[in-house]
């Protein structure tokens, strides 16, 4: 069989079983599996797939079928034009989340050395995706599962500006020093959004995404534990859900935050709230 076959035979597996983008998802297995990118099928497609490479990739495709995510598969996955290792038991960074890292440029821009905080880093995308902009920042990555704080500490070290912190969001703030600027995607999906996930989205820590009834519970606990630690001209940053800019809003107003403003996402959606100290 050759690669272009095995590629094509993909395609139609993963159609079959309902999977979203067959081609796409058949692309990227099959250049994983032989290097064989789609730009390079007209041309090395027409080689032979060496039997194990075919018996890997099989192995693969089944998984996807069952709707396993991609990106764990692939074990990386691209996030503000960065590498970031991915798998179990860590959330896989997405789009949206790069208007939040803009955001926190923007309001960075004209302060020299700041320090700043992701908080619920996860992969450590947000705190990454800021350093490689700003070589200057000191960051400091908060992550209380161990399990995700093993990738952010893979993926931030190479950029000597972010500090991996092991800790609970809840407990953290006074041994943190004073800061520019919070940044944070924290979990925020209620209980009844938790019970109607995508197949996709199961398989990723529940840790990463269920907040409480309502899914406020991280905005209203750093918007209040976390405002004495922001220097004054200093700002706030949330990624919000679908229809929680509202609340977020009112949560920063109750804790004293100001000059409250929104970012919509690329589909046109709310997906930042942002505040002044
Ligand atoms: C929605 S994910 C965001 C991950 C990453 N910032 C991103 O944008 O892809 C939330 C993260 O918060 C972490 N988390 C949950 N509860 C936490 C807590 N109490 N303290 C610190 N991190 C927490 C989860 O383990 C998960 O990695």
């Amino acid at each position: 069989m050759t690669i272009r076959q095995a590629y094509l035979g993909t395609v139609g597996y993963l159609r079959a079983y309902g999977v979203e983008s067959p081609e796409f998802d058949a692309s990227q297995l099959v250049e994983a599996v032989t290097g064989v990118s789609r730009g390079r099928m007209p041309l090395d497609g027409q080689k032979d797939i060496p039997p194990a490479q075919w018996k890997k990739l099989r192995a693969m495709i089944d998984r996807r079928a069952q709707k396993y995510p991609l990106q764990y598969l692939l074990g990386e996955w691209e996030f503000f034009g960065l590498p970031f290792s991915v798998g179990e038991g860590v959330l896989i960074p997405r789009p949206d989340t790069e208007t939040l890292v803009e955001t926190g440029l923007k309001l960075l821009e004209g302060v020299s050395h700041p320090v700043v905080y992701d908080l619920c880093s996860g992969s450590g995308c947000i705190a990454a995706a800021v350093a490689s902009q700003r070589p200057d920042a000191l960051i400091y990555a908060v992550e209380v599962s161990q399990e995700a704080f093993s990738y952010l500490t893979k993926n931030t070290r190479p950029f000597p500006g972010v500090r991996p912190v092991l800790a609970d969001i809840f407990e953290a703030a006074p041994q943190l020093p004073s800061c520019h600027l919070i940044l944070s995607n924290p979990p925020y999906l209620s209980d009844e959004e938790m019970n109607r996930l995508q197949t996709e989205v199961t398989y990723e820590p529940e840790i990463a995404l269920r907040a409480g009834e309502n899914g406020l519970a991280f905005y209203r606990s750093i918007a209040k534990a976390y405002r004495p630690n922001v220097l004054p001209q200093g700002h706030i940053a949330f990624e919000v859900g679908y229809r929680q800019s509202g609340l977020a809003e009112e949560l920063l107003r109750e804790n004293g935050w100001r000059h409250i403003e929104k970012k919509q996402d690329l589909n046109g959606i709310e997906r930042v709230v942002y505040a002044s100290a």
